[in-house]
């Protein structure tokens, strides 16, 4: 099974119907999402999926006003750690031993490692390189959607301290990465949906060393 023919057939829909997406299509895409691969296994960031209307038209403006925030059936709003914790990590090294059935403390050592490396960057790259692990994520779930038929979007035109203000992410600990409405393209009315690809070719991207 080869993810390319959902690749060729995703793009980045423009206009979307308002058709809603099942909610077995949504948890498919979140799982997808969930069982991505982060740094050290930290999956230091959040989900939040928004499907009420009346919080998608205040978004809205905060997002320059993007049609897909208001037409598309879910919103779903990536949002990583602002920092990395002792807490936060301590958390994930104890659920680690505990789903793997392993003695109390058997990762004491990699997780100091750890905490030393990811603590000694500044709050900015802390957060940084939080956000780079969403990006896996969100890849996979663009991936996920396209595999099921679903379209979506990877949006960064938004304002992000103005998400995270209404959202009230500062009280949870995060901050807004990116956003991906999910729904169901308007494909008359967007004058995207018919456009070739484009990518540049293969001999401009790899090189193979042999
Ligand atoms: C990180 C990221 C941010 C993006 N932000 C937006 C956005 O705010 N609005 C939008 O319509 N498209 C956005 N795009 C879509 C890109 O413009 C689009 O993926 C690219 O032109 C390739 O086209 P395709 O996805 O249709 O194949 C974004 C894509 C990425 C990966």
């Amino acid at each position: 099974m080869s993810i390319i023919p959902a690749l060729q057939w995703r793009y980045a829909t423009k206009k979307m119907n308002g058709e809603k997406v099942s909610q077995q299509n949504i948890n498919s895409i979140l799982e997808s999402a969930r069982l991505a691969p982060t740094s050290s296994g930290l999956q230091p960031f959040e989900m939040i999926v928004i499907s009420n209307q009346a919080l998608k038209e205040k978004i809205k403006p905060l997002a320059y006003n993007q049609s897909q925030i208001t037409d598309c059936s879910h919103l779903i709003v990536f949002a990583a750690w602002n920092h990395y914790s002792i807490d936060r990590i301590n958390h994930y090294f104890d659920h680690y031993e505990k789903e793997r059935d392993l003695p109390k403390g058997f990762s004491e050592g990699y997780k100091n490692g750890v905490t030393k490396q990811l603590t000694a960057m500044t709050l900015e790259r802390q957060f940084e390189h939080a956000a780079r692990q969403v990006y896996i994520a969100l890849g996979m779930a663009l991936t996920e959607a396209g595999a099921l038929e679903v379209d979506s979007i990877p949006m960064e035109g938004f304002v992000n301290h103005e998400l995270d203000l209404l959202l009230d992410l500062e009280a949870k600990g995060l901050k807004s990465v990116v956003i991906m409405p999910v729904g169901y393209r308007d494909a008359e009315n967007d004058w995207q949906a018919e456009q070739k690809k484009v990518r540049k070719t293969s001999e401009d991207m790899i090189t193979f060393i042999e």
